[in-house]
């Protein structure tokens, strides 16, 4: 049964994301408490190949689907070798990245059945939900600005109409689950972001965030 916290961070590439998961985390042990952080593809040792596959640029060939399998794969390994063991000894769990991405890069950008991807989610996850869920949101102005010359993998060499949609996607998990997934506005300066982001994960630690909403 679980009894620690799960939080997830989402956001397209650019948005900031890796920056606040580590600047949560450092939030963490100050705080003294005791958690384990994961990122996704990857996390385990055989995610972290799974991995390799599905970033490399050079994998021109692979196929919509195969590539969403990939990714499951990666993400029931992680889940049950590791997630579902560290919530049920009680840690905060964080993991950069999850479900939601698969949502919103191969639902949303990639146009694979939306219903299709809720199931194959659920059986990935043994049907775990994250607790929150912060999704990090800048423009794609924005982003071309940040992300710049940086060496781009497979999925950051999509074009702008697919990181649009992938954009797209994220928001509108958050409007289908406001009290799981919160919009982050990654345009403001990285102390206001870590210091909202902080305040949500203090009142769902009371157990005051979700009365708060309801
Ligand atoms: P990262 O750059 O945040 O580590 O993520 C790796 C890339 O994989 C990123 O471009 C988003 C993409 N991705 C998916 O397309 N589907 C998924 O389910 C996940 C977890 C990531």
């Amino acid at each position: 049964m679980k009894k620690g916290l799960f939080i997830t961070f989402e956001g397209i590439d650019g948005s900031g994301k890796t920056t606040q998961v580590k600047e949560f985390i450092r939030r963490l042990e100050i705080a003294s408490i005791p958690f384990l952080l994961f990122r996704e593809p990857g996390g385990t040792e055989i995610g972290e190949k799974v991995r390799k596959i599905l970033l490399d640029k050079s994998n021109t060939g692979l196929l919509p689907i195969t590539e969403l399998l990939l990714y499951s794969a990666s993400r029931y390994q992680l889940t049950c070798q590791s997630i579902i063991p560290a919530l049920e000894s009680g840690k905060v769990v964080i993991c950069d990245r999850f479900y939601d991405s698969t949502t919103a890069y191969q639902g949303y950008a990639r146009c694979i059945d939306l219903s299709f991807i809720e199931r194959l989610n659920s059986v990935a996850t043994e049907s775990l939900v994250p607790d929150l869920t912060f999704i990090l949101d800048i423009s794609l102005l924005e982003r071309e600005e940040r992300i710049g010359n940086k060496d781009l993998d497979r999925l950051e060499q999509e074009d702008i109409k697919f990181q649009e949609r992938v954009r797209e996607g994220f928001i509108a998990i958050v409007k289908k689950e406001p009290e799981r997934a919160i919009i982050i506005d990654g345009s403001k300066s990285s102390a206001e972001i870590s210091d909202e982001i902080w305040g949500y994960f203090i009142k769902i630690r009371k157990g005051e965030y979700n009365d708060e909403i309801l």
